[in-house]
């Protein structure tokens, strides 16, 4: 009984003070909640901001539990020139293939945008917007999601269209394909961004279904910021 309750405390000192989304940069903490099943069970009590996450930073790109991440405050190099992953094609044939027998045809406007192409259109934006605005839905260069080849814009990137029949058909299914709506309704004082209903990120189907599941976006799973500098 004691030694239970010491196994306890001492995973409550643990949380209390890895905290997590302040180590940018920093490499993996090495921790592993599911490795045992006695953490695991711990691991299920503990709302999602307290969890414990692994960040490694590779040739700086950084990963939060495996996950690369990309936003206001994780930036990819200026050479990370990789075009769509594999997955993310394959995924986007799988959903486009099951939208079209629902008659939902699906496109890709704007798959990968290298760190030049962002930096084009993110000066256009700023031009016609200001900064301040052209913050809340046009990525810098180097944190746009795009260059990371795992986002796509899907059938059009216009705030017009925001509850289109697509849209709704997409918000519905897009994670039984591995995909999560980046930028949710709601979400925007905690991604940065705008919402985008036509912004997708592969996150492979059993994150995508979870994040999905408790209607969280991808700054909360992982417990992150998504804030500029300056
Ligand atoms: N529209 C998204 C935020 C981007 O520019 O990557
Ligand atoms: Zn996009």
């Amino acid at each position: 009984m004691k030694r239970i309750t010491i196994v306890f405390l001492s995973l409550l000192l643990l949380l209390s003070i890895s905290g997590c989304g302040k180590n940018k940069g920093s490499e993996s903490n090495s921790s592993d909640t599911s490795s045992s099943d006695s953490s695991s069970s711990v691991e299920s009590a503990v709302p999602v901001s307290e969890k414990i996450h692994s960040t490694e930073v590779i040739d700086g790109v950084t990963y939060i539990d495996g996950i690369l991440i990309v936003n206001k405050t994780y930036s990819l190099p200026k050479s990370y020139n990789y075009g769509l992953t594999d997955d993310t094609l394959k995924a986007f044939k799988k959903m486009k293939n099951a939208a079209s027998k629902d008659n939902i045809p699906l496109e890709i406007v704007s798959g990968f945008r290298s760190y030049e192409e962002q930096e084009v259109l993110y000066k256009e934006y700023t031009a016609e917007n200001g900064k301040k605005k052209a913050d809340t839905f046009s990525a810098r260069p180097g944190y746009s999601e795009h260059q990371s080849g795992l986002a796509i814009d899907v059938n059009y990137a216009d705030f017009s269209t925001v509850g289109s029949k697509d849209m709704k058909w997409l918000d519905k299914h897009c994670a039984e394909y591995g995909f999560i709506i980046r930028f949710p309704e709601g979400k925007e004082s905690i991604t940065g961004y705008d919402y985008e209903p036509w912004h997708l990120r592969y996150v492979g189907k059993d994150i995508a279904k979870e994040i999905k599941k408790q209607g969280i976006c991808l700054e909360e799973y992982l417990g992150i910021t998504s804030e500029y500098k300056d």
